[in-house]
C-alpha cells in the first residue's frame, strides 16, 4: 500500500521496555500507553507475552484498556508464543499479531542454525496460524538489513503468500546507511510481486546514530509504517526516535509529501513522562525534545530570532508541546490557575490527582520562588507515586562533616500511623539515609545506580533522582522529587522497598514487571 499516510508503529514498551534500565511497572506502562494513544500513535506494540508472566499481564491490561491504537504483541515463530500473543492482545477492538525470525546468514548460521528453507517453512506456518486467530498479523525478518538480497525478496514473498497483512524490515545491529536501506527498498518493491497488497514497514536500530535517517530513506523508497520509541530509547544505542521522525515528516512535508497522525503537540509530555519514568533523560541537546532544543544562546541568533523566528527557527516550540512562557507560578497562585497551566503542559489530571499535585505545588512554592514548568511536570509524574504505601517518609535529617561518616535520622510512618525512628551512618548522606530506610523496613537493598536530574533551572530547582537498586538478586528502579536531593534520592529508595513489601504481600504482576525477571530473551 503506498498512500500518503506513514503509520507510527510506537515499540516503547516492547523494543524501548527491553533496554537495560529502562523497564518499567504494569501502572507505569499504562500510563505510557494512554499517553501514546493521546498521541495518537496507530500502533502501539505493547510487549513480548512469553518473555515472561508479567510482560503477559501488561501485554492484556493495555489492550484490556482498548486506548484506541491497534495493539500488538511479539510472538517468535512457535505456536505457544502466537496464542499468548492473542490471548494477551484479543482485548483490544484492533490488535494485531507481530511475529518474527531472524533471515540473516549470521543468524541462520550462529543463533538458529536452520537452513533457509526451514526458515522460510517457520514463517510460513506461524504467519498462517497467526491469521487463524487475528486479521491483523505483521512479519519481521529480523537482521534484513544483513540479509542477502535475493533471500529476503523469497522471504518476504513468502511472508505475504502466507496472509502477513504488514511486513516490516529491521536494521536490527543499526548497521545500514541510508542509500543502501533507500536500495534495500526499491529492491523488494521491484521483486517481490504483491508487495503493493501489504503495508512496508522500518525498524532501526541507532548503533551508528542513522535510525532516523535509515527510516525516512526506507520512507522515501516506499515504506508506510515506520517503528519507532520515544526519546529514541531501545536496546544499545536505541531505536529510531519517534518525535524526530515525525518531526522531519512534518517540518519537510513539501520534500516527503507525506503525513502522519500523531497530535505533535502531545510530544513533548509524552517524552517527559517517558523519561521521568525510566530515568533515562534525553541529552539538553538531543533534537526536538531536549532542554536546549529550541534555545538561543549566541547573540546573532537571537538578534534574526527577535526580528523574524524564522531566521533561525524551523520548528515553533508549541508545535511540539512546548509552552512559551516557562515563568509560571508562585505561592500565591490559586487552584485555578494550577489547574490551567498543567492543561497547559498537556496532562489530564482527574480530581483526585489535581489535588494531590496542587498540595505539593504549594509545598513547593512555600520552599522556592518560582516554579517552572520543569517542576510542575515533575510534581505530576509523581503524584502517582506518592500514594503508594505501606511506608510513607515523614522527615529526614542529616549531619555531615568534612572527613567525618554522615549521619541520617529517618521518621517513617505507616499505614496504621505508626512512627518509626532510625538514626543511621553512612560514607555520605545518601548511604547514612538508605541505611535508615533499611533498618526502618527490614529490606536490604545494594544501590547500583543514583542519577540526579534537575527539573527546572536554578540552585532550589526540583531535582528528580531514580535509583536502581538490588535486592534478592533483582534489580528494581524508583523515582523521587524534592529541592533537597538526599530526600529525593529517599523517596526513591523508599518506593522500591513499598513495592517490594507490597509484593511479599500480595504478588501481582504490577510489583513484578520492573523486577529484572527471568525472561525470554529474543
Ligand atoms: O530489531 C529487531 O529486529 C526487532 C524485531 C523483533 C522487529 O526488534
Ligand atoms: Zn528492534
Amino acid at each position: 500500500m503506498t498512500d500518503d499516510r506513514v503509520r507510527i508503529f510506537d515499540t516503547t514498551l516492547r523494543d524501548g521496555e527491553q533496554a537495560p534500565g529502562c523497564s518499567m511497572t504494569l501502572r507505569e506502562k499504562l500510563r505510557v500507553a494512554r499517553a501514546l494513544s493521546e498521541l495518537n500513535v496507530d500502533i502501539i506494540e505493547a510487549g513480548f507475552p512469553a518473555a515472561s508472566p508479567g510482560d503477559f499481564e501488561s501485554v492484556k491490561a493495555i489492550a484490556d484498556e482498548n486506548f484506541g491504537p491497534v495493539i500488538c504483541g511479539l510472538a517468535r515463530c512457535n505456536p505457544a508464543d502466537i496464542e499468548k500473543v492473542h490471548a494477551a492482545v484479543k482485548g483490544a477492538s484492533r490488535h494485531r499479531i507481530h511475529v518474527f525470525v531472524a533471515t540473516s546468514q549470521i543468524h541462520r548460521e550462529h543463533k538458529l542454525k536452520m537452513a533457509k528453507e526451514e526458515i522460510i517453512k517457520s514463517a510460513d506456518g506461524a504467519i498462517r496460524m497467526a491469521r487463524e486467530l487475528c486479521d491483523d498479523v505483521e512479519f519481521s525478518p529480523e537482521d534484513a538489513s544483513r540479509t542477502e538480497l535475493g533471500y529476503l525478496a523469497e522471504v518476504v514473498s513468502a511472508a505475504i503468500e502466507a496472509g502477513a497483512t504488514t511486513v516490516n524490515i529491521p536494521d536490527t545491529v543499526g548497521y545500514t546507511v541510508p542509500a543502501e536501506f533507500d536500495e534495500l527498498f526499491r529492491y523488494l518493491k521491484k521483486h517481490v510481486e504483491r508487495i503493493d497488497e501489504i503495508t512496508l514497514s522500518v525498524h532501526c536500530h541507532n548503533d551508528l546514530g542513522m535510525a532516523v535517517a535509515n527510516s525516512l530513506a526506507a520512507v522515501r523508497a516506499g515504506a508506510r509504517q515506520i517503528e519507532c520509541t520515544i526519546n529514541g530509547i531501545g536496546e544499545r544505542a536505541g531505536n529510531c526516535s519517534l518525535e524526530e521522525a515525525v518531526m522531519a515528516l512534518r517540518t519537510r512535508a513539501e520534500f516527503f509529501g507525506l503525513e502522519t497522525g500523531i497530535d505533535t503537540t502531545r510530544l513533548y509530555p509524552t517524552s517527559r513522562l517517558v523519561s521521568s519514568i525510566t530515568g533515562m533523560h534525553p541529552p539538553r541537546n538531543k533534537a526536538i525534545v531536549g532542554e536546549n532544543a529550541f534555545a538561543h544562546e549566541a547573540g546573532i541568533h537571537q538578534h534574526g530570532m527577535l526580528q523574524h523566528a524564522s531566521t533561525y527557527e524551523i520548528m515553533r516550540p508549541e508545535d511540539v508541546g512546548l509552552s512559551k512562557s516557562n515563568l509560571v507560578l508562585g505561592k500565591h497562585s490559586g487552584r485555578h490557575a494550577f489547574r490551567q497551566r498543567v492543561k497547559d503542559l498537556g496532562f489530564e489530571l482527574d480530581e483526585f490527582e489535581t489535588n494531590r499535585a496542587f498540595q505539593d505545588f504549594k509545598k513547593l512554592a512555600d520552599q522556592k520562588k518560582d516554579v517552572y514548568d520543569g517542576d510542575i511536570e515533575a510534581i505530576i509524574m509523581n503524584v502517582d507515586n506518592a500514594s503508594t504505601g505501606p511506608w510513607t517518609l515523614r522527615s529526614l535529617e542529616t549531619h555531615t562533616r568534612t572527613d567525618e561518616p554522615a549521619s541520617a535520622t529517618v521518621v517513617l510512618v505507616n499505614e496504621d500511623g505508626v512512627e518509626s525512628s532510625v538514626t543511621a551512618s553512612g560514607d555520605g548522606p545518601v548511604a547514612a539515609a538508605f541505611q535508615a530506610l533499611e533498618e526502618i523496613t527490614g529490606i536490604n537493598v545494594v544501590l547500583k545506580h543514583f542519577e540526579l536530574h534537575s527539573a527546572s533551572v536554578g540552585e532550589d530547582a526540583l531535582g528528580e533522582v531514580t535509583v536502581t537498586v538490588e535486592h534478592e538478586g533483582r534489580d528494581y528502579r524508583g523515582n523521587g522529587t524534592s529541592v533537597n536531593i538526599i530526600k529525593a534520592g529517599s523517596r526513591a529508595c523508599l518506593e522500591v522497598i513499598n513495592r517490594i513489601l507490597r509484593r511479599q504481600t500480595r504478588p501481582s504482576p504490577d510489583t513484578d514487571s520492573t523486577a529484572n525477571m527471568e525472561r525470554a530473551t529474543i
